[in-house]
């Protein structure tokens, strides 16, 4: 039954909030190609796929029954399956887990449907729902790049960005990009082997490398919301002592997990909330990194499940916490020392917006220059990287210097 596995992934993303990637995760090894490319197909058209289940049922069905026949829908319109075998699948899984009575429904549906009867609506809102992008997010980005929202919400990533620490030069003749940076390549596909066990290398977001290029070399840095810990890792290099927190226990073993298996030893790692002010290291670090928790808006080619998650309603929340874990680790800052914004948005709210906030409430700090060889707008306060100029990458760094 080939929707079933698609069925009990999905349901724990749209009924229980997890995140697709670690619902996928979680699967048993071995075949799920299948399973992840209807998964993604679901989510990536979720708006449109909605306007199709309208178009065939005149009441809401049941939230089971609609999530089949999302996974029928998609498997037909975006994965090449084949509406008999779409339509005897979703009969079979609609009977399999108890709903019987709905079977004659789900049957007459998918044969009566017609892609011609799905009517997009015009403008923002049509975008918002051909993107996949939330309808706020659609209003800021025109409100910032005019008519490049359309490329901005529509680039993908172009493929598994992944950093060498040794070793790469044998898996270069893979179909693959290069970047600025000299060890990080993006490869159409790239299955894990060995060399990842070995610490060979890692997969890491080439935003996230070009944010760590600009972080300069330091004696003690502090990363304060540093799960899984990408970033602790590779500033490790460059920085004498790393000091990674992290809210979540859970994450906090991802951490860990992290740096065994790259050999990093200069990192300490402690479970710590990053806005509880801490009286034994004010002042204490020479530069304190804050890659906060942000609406993950610049990696949303491949996190197709964020739009459910992310409303106005938690960008309000979102930016409080934002706020709330730079104001208390500016203290930890020594004078002299740098203080960095980072974020996986590409909203300004999230961005320039909280910088602009905290340096009219802290004359002791002020912005400083930053420069990055991987394609970035200038913005008042630090760099942005956007999608479509930065390999399907949107994340942003602002640097802040305590000078007393
Ligand atoms: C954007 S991620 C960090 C990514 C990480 N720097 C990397 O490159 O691998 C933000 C992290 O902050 C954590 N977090 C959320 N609230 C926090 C808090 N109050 N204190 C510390 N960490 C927090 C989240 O659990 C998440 O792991």
């Amino acid at each position: 039954m080939i929707f079933l596995e698609p069925y009990e992934v999905l349901t724990k993303v749209y009924k229980g909030g997890a995140h697709l990637k670690i619902a996928l995760s979680s699967l048993p090894a071995g075949e799920k190609g299948r399973t992840v490319k209807l998964c993604y197909a679901a989510l990536e058209h979720d708006g449109y796929l909605n306007l199709c289940l309208a178009s065939i049922a005149k009441k809401k069905p049941q939230e089971s029954i609609c999530l089949i026949l999302k996974i029928a829908l998609a498997a037909m319109l975006f994965a090449d399956m084949v509406p008999p075998v779409v339509v005897n699948e979703a009969v079979a899984l609609t009977k399999h887990i108890g709903k019987g009575g709905a079977a004659g429904f789900v049957n007459a549906a998918l044969r009566a449907f017609k892609k011609e009867n799905v009517i997009l609506p015009e403008g923002e809102e049509g975008l918002a729902i051909e993107s996949n992008f939330p309808r706020f997010a659609i209003d800021a980005l025109r409100k910032e790049y005019g008519d490049r929202v359309k490329e901005i919400v529509f680039a993908r990533s172009h493929g598994v960005s992944v950093r060498f620490v040794r070793g790469m030069e044998s898996y270069l003749g893979r179909e693959h990009l290069d970047t600025p940076f000299e060890n990080v390549k993006i490869f159409k596909n790239f299955v894990r082997d060995e060399g990842f066990d070995r610490g060979d290398y890692t997969f890491q977001s080439v935003g996230s490398v070009a944010v760590c290029e600009a972080i300069e070399p330091c004696g003690s840095l502090l990363d304060a919301c540093a799960a899984p810990g990408g970033k602790s890792v590779l500033l490790s290099d460059k920085c004498v002592r790393v000091t990674a927190c992290e809210l979540h226990p859970h994450r906090v073993a991802l951490i860990e997990s992290y740096i065994r298996r790259m050999g990093a030893n200069n990192i300490d790692v402690l479970e710590k909330d990053a806005t509880a002010f801490d009286p034994a290291w004010e002042g204490k670090f020479d530069a304190v990194l804050c890659d906060v928790p942000c609406s993950g808006l610049g990696t949303a080619s491949e996190n197709p499940d964020l739009p459910l998650r992310k409303n106005e309603g938690t960008m309000s929340e979102l930016e409080a916490l934002q706020r709330s874990i730079l104001t208390n680790c500016s203290r930890y800052v020594k004078a002299g020392g740098s203080l960095y914004y980072a974020t996986c948005s590409i909203l300004k709210e999230e961005n320039d917006g909280i910088v602009q906030a905290f340096l009219g409430a802290h004359p002791a700090f002020s912005a400083e220059g930053i420069s990055s060889p991987l394609t970035h707008e200038k913005t008042p306060f630090g760099l942005q990287f956007l999608p479509d100029r930065a390999f399907g990458a949107g994340f942003y760094i602002a640097k802040l210097r305590r000078n007393a």
